[in-house]
């Protein structure tokens, strides 16, 4: 957020109703998923990968940093171009010191599978939020590939992970539905000779996939019964360096895309968003509410669908969304519950258990921030109720946003529309997904600022 106030840590903010409605055309910072996976891929493929749109906030800095660590060279060359270039499967070197990837679990979680199949010894820390993030998910099946960890408690960070000499591709089938899982089993699959297969029992978004096969790999992927799929890749490919375009991230969208929803008057156009069906959840949510959000423009960019998105304010209704719709807009679901609470009637979000190991426990801090606004909450084991009456909710709380970036975006987002301001105890972490995002709803008319 320095970019945005010149503000310290902790950064508290208010945001307030504007005395106007929302215009303007904006763009969003690159796709987040689709950035990590750029630089790792990247940095696997021989030759020099270009890559345009990176996004360039504190968890993609934190991920290249660390690839930089392990012999690859990522290096921005100015307005969001970066190159990478890359050592070939197997050819990252021992990092002489820590690894530090702050509060970026698909970092951690991608790069462990990179390193699960090096045989280098390296070791891997975040900070206080991704310390506290599971990562025995990827632990267990990194560990059937032969790689060797020392986890503290609870297989967390900071841990020693030890990789394969001789790695042993596997066939896994997903306890969750991650994509970070998938990602991490098919990266450590790169350097296995012999087919690795993931089965994901509800699929999850696949830029990881794309991209594989982008750059060269094979990568099969099957329908299995009940709606998952089946991935296979082929062992010890040569991945050619290859250019990258990467898409506006429809996840920071989503927050201009609902204040646009909820402050009266409002239409804004969003240029260039990524709109690959497995993150477009949201989108079925919003429509189902009756939002007025139009897709323009639908085009393929670099193995990516892209859009423009045009959205007008309206009265928005509740909706019962589905548990089979959570991995297609996992991150949204503390944005939709304040579309849900400017919302008329009530809005029930069913299968949420793995908003409890985000960021934060999201689950908990929207509900808890959401009844300190004066919005009737409920949570009943991993379903969330937000019930609106269709008019503007009280605000005037403090939230205490948990080194949760989305949770600071969202709370900002509900005090454009309520009685009174809302206040986050700290905007800092914004930075690791959206920086900009101050400017950029200001930009559009909105009313965030330094906290009195
Ligand atoms: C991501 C996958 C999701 C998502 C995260 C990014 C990815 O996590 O929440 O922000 O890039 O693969 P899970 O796959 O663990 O649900």
């Amino acid at each position: 957020m320095a970019d945005d106030l010149s503000l310290q840590s902790p950064e508290p903010l208010t945001a307030t109703r504007p005395h106007a409605p929302l215009t303007g055309k904006i763009r969003v910072p690159g796709d987040k998923s689709i950035s990590h996976r750029a630089l790792m891929l990247g940095a696997l493929a021989v030759g020099r990968t270009e890559i345009s749109g990176l996004l360039e906030g504190e968890d993609v800095l934190a991920a290249a940093a660390a690839i930089n660590a392990l012999g690859a060279h990522a290096e921005p060359v100015g307005d969001g171009r970066w190159t990478v270039d890359g050592v070939g499967i197997a050819g990252l070197a021992e990092p002489e010191d820590l690894l530090d990837l702050g509060n970026s679990g698909t970092a951690a979680r991608l790069l462990l599978g990179i390193l699960a199949t090096h045989p280098i010894t390296a070791f891997v820390t975040g900070d206080a939020s991704l310390r506290r993030r599971p990562m025995g998910r990827v632990v267990e099946p990194l560990s059937r590939i032969g790689a060797r960890f020392v986890t503290r408690e609870g297989a967390r960070l900071p841990l020693a992970i030890n990789g394969a000499a001789n790695p042993v591709p596997i066939s896994y089938r997903l306890p969750v539905p991650s994509a970070q899982v998938k990602s991490a089993v098919l990266f450590a699959g790169l350097n296995a000779l012999g087919t690795t297969t993931v089965i994901e029992p509800q699929p999850t978004r696949d830029h990881s996939e794309r991209m594989l096969r982008h750059f060269g790999a094979t990568v099969v992927t099957e329908p299995v019964e009940g709606g998952g799929k089946r991935i296979t890749l082929e062992g010890c490919p040569e991945l050619a360096a290859a250019p990258i375009v990467v898409p506006g991230d429809p996840s920071s969208a989503a927050f201009p895309l609902i204040a646009a929803l909820i402050v009266p008057g409002s239409e804004i156009i969003i240029e260039g968003v990524g709109v690959n069906p497995l993150r477009t959840g949201l989108f079925e949510c919003l429509r189902e509410m009756g939002a007025d959000l139009a897709l323009l423009k639908e085009r393929d960019e670099g193995g990516e669908p892209v859009a423009d998105l045009r959205v007008r304010s309206g009265t928005l209704k509740g909706a019962d969304i589905p548990a089979e719709r959570a991995p297609r807009m996992i991150d949204e679901y503390p944005i939709l519950a304040v579309a849900a609470a400017c919302a008329r009637g009530r809005t029930v979000m069913r299968g949420l258990a793995e908003l409890r190991v985000k960021e934060s426990d999201r689950l908990t801090a929207i509900a808890a921030g959401l009844a300190a606004c004066g919005v009737r909450v409920a949570v009943d084991g991993d379903t969330l109720t937000v019930e609106g009456d269709g008019g503007p909710p009280e605000g005037g709380a403090l939230i205490a946003t948990q080194l949760d970036h989305r949770i600071a975006m969202a709370f900002l987002v509900l005090g454009l529309a309520t009685r009174l301001p809302v206040c986050i105890d700290d905007a800092a972490p914004i930075a690791t997904s959206f920086p900009g995002f101050l400017r950029l709803i200001n930009g559009l008319g909105g009313a965030i600022g330094k906290a009195a």
